[in-house]
């Protein structure tokens, strides 16, 4: 009866209200306003959870959230209801709340369907109770300072289709829980500390067209499931500690548009079919270990628009890889072992802009028609073998902002047109063989900042032109055949801070030639035929003999360098006049002093253009002396009172190191061996050979041996003598250490990586050391460091049965030489890291070494030693490096781990590691905040 009434009541007021608000007739049935009635308390409860979250947050978030009043949710900011009057989404993205999650009571709100918090300052975790949600279809909490595990619970939100938390702080292992979750279209946790492997149930999303799992420290492989995210369009797995092969499903996404891999540690093939849909738009493996071609299917993927795979291993020829890409945007293939030659085709890709294929082995000429492309901000073909000239057609390239060619076998002139590259700001075609002169119309592109033409056969004199480039920083001429006299308009190059015009054959005063160089850093005008007083420039004031020397008469205030009161600079060292030849003779069986300057260089890219500037040979006292084998030999003995410990100035494994003053006053440092070596009479032949190549080596980071001697009781090596002894002696020796700034270590580390490096590169056959180590790295008295015994240990190897030691030295030896017979030049990388760090750290790395490995290896991430800040490894003896120093030190610190790469092939080349470094690399770091060993671990992020 009483219900019955009710009833009679209620229809009633709904007619009223029918009539009285015409806006809900939409509503039909009087059935539904009912519901809507009663759902008014429930609105009253979802409100009060909003009200009591936003009482517990701070003021400010208090004050973004002030419509949050009153009894109407459905009018709050960010909250809007369904048609029942119930919230259903609460999207507050970007609106500067501060606070947690924790108060928010999710149970009171179970019509929820979206949650869009993005881009707040939400801290804490994220609460197991928002598994009450089970309408939720869209949760972003992306950008926020969320901590702790993503909880298991959320495995049953079932409704769930977006879930995005990436750019927090969340940890942990992802939940396999999550495979639940089947009707995920999108998952993002991308830039998390996210750890543990990728569950294998992620293969139950078969739905999922959005995999952002980018970095994190995800580790193991990819599980096989992921070949059944069929519908995946975009997959992102870069920057994590991936690795393994890639599960042969990964062929079946074929509707993938974007893939990147990049810096993870996967191996094996790339996946061939990856573009058998014509899909893949962005793809991205660079910093892997990859091997095998470039995927066959890319060949005619004309959707591509960003392709990186570089720095990988990846073989094969690029000829008939690559095709026409109508969007192609950006390619780059550098550090691969990509070979044959580029394809013409190449040149109808209209929209690339940038072409980078450095550092592989490709060869032929350059195609003409790279002038097509004429969207080109960047073309990189450095450090391949290209042959032919450099087409004209480049010039058609306006929009060219960096050329480099350097490195390669070009030939034939610069070509003039490429003046109308108006755009260009790097220009480095080093280390080739362009002969002809410097064209004037390079002064027309008036943007250049970088200009290296160095190590090439250019000839004739600097064009005054050269001096329009206003905004130049950066010019090498070095390494050139140029004559004449430098342009006094240089001066007007007002920014230019590093200069470099030395081996070549400038001549004429240099008085006033720099005055107005106030810029200028760094100089460099040595071996030349310069003369007269240096300009007073502050590039001179710290300068070193080093920049200046091999000239004809410079005179100035650099120490070594005459003073300018009279003019009597040259000559100096005319009373030094002995030649040494080679004579068998009794006491001496076997005497290689040899003439220097007589004999041809075997060293290819030392080539003639050095041969006459390196030591100009009038000036080396050796090549001017006259001395026979015997008399060396016995003047050996007798300086050394026959080896007497009185002499004896080092000692290793192989012998000891003696100083001999010899009668005409010249000191040498004789290494004697402890036996004598017994070398049969057919092999000698060859053994002369080789040490004879040796003692032509000439390069300024290379102690210069002289010759070897053996009789029936005593061989030895006789070797320039050092003033300062060996790196070792100086980084012991507690007085000395105080002076050997930072900046003086850096040089070290960069005389020793030139040395290698041209004895790896330039030589032909390469000439490996296999014993670098801090002793055998000798420093003059500018702290100039020179490389000694470079390649006696092969030689001498042979007939040295007991010679242990030249085998490496413990603890500088590479780990692969224990098991491999073939000793590489990879080995000397390792061993130049291995000082690297012992010249940073002022003692030898020891432990830090494996411990750093194996916290690059996935397996463990979490050794102390990568934990620990740069500071903490950095000699304490000499105060802590500021500036651009500390900077140039962290970097030395990251190059010297690369070269500690557990796998030779990974270790970056001499070369590499040289050019580095005396391109004054350096990382960003304020001196302030510190940096950690493990930032800088990064196996394959060089150069
Ligand atoms: C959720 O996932 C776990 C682990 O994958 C599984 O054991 C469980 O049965 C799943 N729960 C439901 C309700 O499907
Ligand atoms: C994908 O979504 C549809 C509905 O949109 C659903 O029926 C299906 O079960 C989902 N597939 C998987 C593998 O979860
Ligand atoms: C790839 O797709 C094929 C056919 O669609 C299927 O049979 C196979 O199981 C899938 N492979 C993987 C590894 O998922
Ligand atoms: C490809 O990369 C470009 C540039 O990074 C980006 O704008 C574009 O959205 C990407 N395309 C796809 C399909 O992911
Ligand atoms: C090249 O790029 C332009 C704009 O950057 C675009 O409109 C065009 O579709 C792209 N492809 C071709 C083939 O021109």
């Amino acid at each position: 009866m009483a219900s019955s009434q009710a009833q009679t009541l209620f229809l009633f007021l709904t007619h009223v209200l029918l009539l009285f608000m015409p806006e809900m007739s939409c509503l039909a049935s009087s059935f539904v306003v009912a519901l809507a009635g009663a759902s008014n308390q429930m609105r009253n409860e979802e409100a009060e959870a909003l009200l009591t979250w936003k009482s517990n947050l701070d003021s400010e978030s208090r004050h973004a959230l002030s419509s949050w009043n009153g009894s109407n949710p459905c009018s709050w900011r960010g909250v809007d209801c369904d048609p029942l009057g119930s919230i259903a989404s609460l999207s507050l993205s970007d609106s500067n709340i501060h606070g947690t999650l924790h108060h928010l009571n999710f149970s009171q709100l179970p019509n929820l369907v979206a949650i869009k918090l993005a881009n707040n300052s939400l801290f804490g975790n994220i609460p197991p109770s928002m598994v009450d949600l089970s309408k939720l279809i869209h949760l972003d909490l992306s950008r926020n300072n969320l901590l702790g595990n993503i909880p298991t619970q959320l495995g049953s939100l079932r409704s769930l289709q977006v879930l995005e938390f990436s750019h927090n702080k969340l940890s942990g292992p992802i939940p396999r829980e999550i495979g639940n979750l089947t009707s995920l279209l999108t998952l993002a946790l991308s830039v998390n500390n996210f750890s543990g492997s990728i569950p294998d149930s992620i293969g139950k999303l078969g739905n999922l067209t959005i995999l952002f799992l980018d970095e994190n420290n995800i580790s193991g492989s990819i599980p096989s499931g992921i070949g059944n995210l069929s519908k995946l369009i975009q997959l992102n797995l870069r920057v994590n500690n991936l690795g393994g092969f890639l599960p042969i499903g990964i062929n079946n996404l074929t509707f993938l548009a974007d893939l990147r891999l990049s810096n993870n540690n996967f191996v094996g093939q790339l996946p061939q079919d990856i573009c058998s849909s014509q899909a893949l738009v962005n793809f991205t493996a660079a910093n892997n270990h990859f091997t095998g071609p470039i995927p066959r299917s890319l060949k005619n993927c004309l959707s591509l628009y960003r392709v990186r795979l570089d720095n990988n291993l990846l073989k094969g020829h690029i000829t008939g890889a690559l095709g026409v890409y109508p969007y192609l945007n950006y390619l780059e293939l550098s550090n691969n072992e990509l070979c044959g030659e580029l394809p013409s085709t190449l040149g109808k890709c209209r929209n690339l802009t940038s072409l980078k294929i450095s550092n592989n082995k490709i060869s032929g000429p350059i195609p003409p028609q790279l002038g097509n492309m004429i969207q080109l901000h960047s073309l990189d073909l450095s450090a391949n073998r290209i042959v032919g000239e450099i087409p004209k057609e480049l010039a058609k390239l306006k929009k060219l902002l960096e050329l480099s060619l350097d490195c390669n076998l070009v030939v034939g002139p610069i070509p003039p047109e490429l003046g109308a590259l108006s755009s260009l700001q790097k220009l480095n075609i080093a280390g080739n063989n362009l002969s002809g002169s410097i064209p004037t119309q390079l002064g027309e592109c008036p943007n250049l900042l970088f200009l290296n033409l160095s190590k090439n056969n250019l000839e004739k004199s600097i064009p005054i032109e050269i001096s329009n480039l206003q905004s130049l920083q950066h010019l090498d001429l070095s390494q050139n055949l140029l004559s004449g006299e430098i342009p006094r308009q240089l001066q007007l190059l007002h920014r230019l801070e590093i200069l470099n015009l030395s081996h070549n054959k400038l001549s004429g005063s240099i008085m006033s030639t720099f005055d107005d160089m106030m810029s200028l850093t760094s100089i460099d005008i040595s071996y030349n035929e310069l003369e007269g007083p240096l300009p007073n420039i502050p590039a001179f004031h710290n300068a070193t003999i080093r920049v200046v020397r091999g000239n004809k008469g410079l005179c100035g205030v650099i120490v070594g360098l005459s003073p300018c009161t009279s003019t009597t600079s040259k000559g100096r060292d005319k009373n030094k006049k002995l030649v040494l030849i080679s004579i068998p003779t009794l006491g001496c069986l076997l005497c290689l002093l040899l003439v220097v300057g007589a004999l041809r260089i075997g060293c290819q890219r030392v080539r003639k253009t050095k041969a006459s500037s390196v030591d100009g040979s009038n000036e080396n006292p050796w090549a001017i002396w006259s001395f026979d084998g015997r008399m060396v030999y016995e003047s050996i003995i007798e300086a050394t009172k026959e080896f007497d410990a009185e002499y004896c100035i080092g000692e290793g494994g192989y012998g000891s190191v003696y100083k001999a003053q010899l009668q005409v006053g010249e000191i040498v440092a004789v290494k004697k061996f402890k036996d004598s070596l017994d070398i049969e009479l057919a092999s000698r032949k060859a053994f002369e050979n080789e040490i004879r190549a040796l003692t032509r080596i000439r390069h300024r980071n290379i102690v210069k041996l002289y010759g070897f001697c053996s009789s029936s009781r005593h061989s030895f090596l006789v070797y320039e003598f050092l003033q300062f002894g060996s790196l070792w002696d100086v980084l012991n020796n507690e007085q000395r250490i105080t002076t050997f700034a930072w900046n003086k270590r850096v040089n070290v580390v960069k005389d020793v990586s030139n040395a290698l490096s041209y004895m790896h590169h330039e030589c032909s056959p390469p000439i490996v050391h296999r014993d670098v180590s801090s002793k055998n790295i000798l420093l003059d008295e500018e702290y100039e460091a020179h490389v000694s015994d470079f390649g006696t240990a092969k030689v001498l190897q042979p007939y040295s049965s007991n010679w242990t030691s030249f085998v490496g030295t413990f603890g500088y030896a590479a780990p692969e030489l224990a098991y491999m017979m073939d000793v590489k030049e990879k080995c000397d990388v390792y061993s130049f890291g291995v000082v690297t760090l012992e010249v940073i750290m002022g003692r030898h790395p020891g432990d830090l070494i494996s411990s750093l490995a194996s916290s690059s290896s996935a397996s463990s991430s979490n050794s102390t030693a990568s934990r620990w800040p740069l500071k903490q490894v950095l000699d304490k003896r000499v105060p802590y490096p500021i500036g651009d120093v500390l900077g140039q030190v962290a970097f030395i610190v990251k190059m010297a781990f690369s070269c500690l790469n557990v796998k030779p092939e990974h270790r970056p080349s001499m070369q590499q590691v040289s050019q580095a470094i005396s391109a004054h690399s350096s990382i960003m770091i304020s001196s302030s905040e510190d940096i950690k060993l493990e930032e800088l671990v990064d196996p394959r992020c060089f150069p």
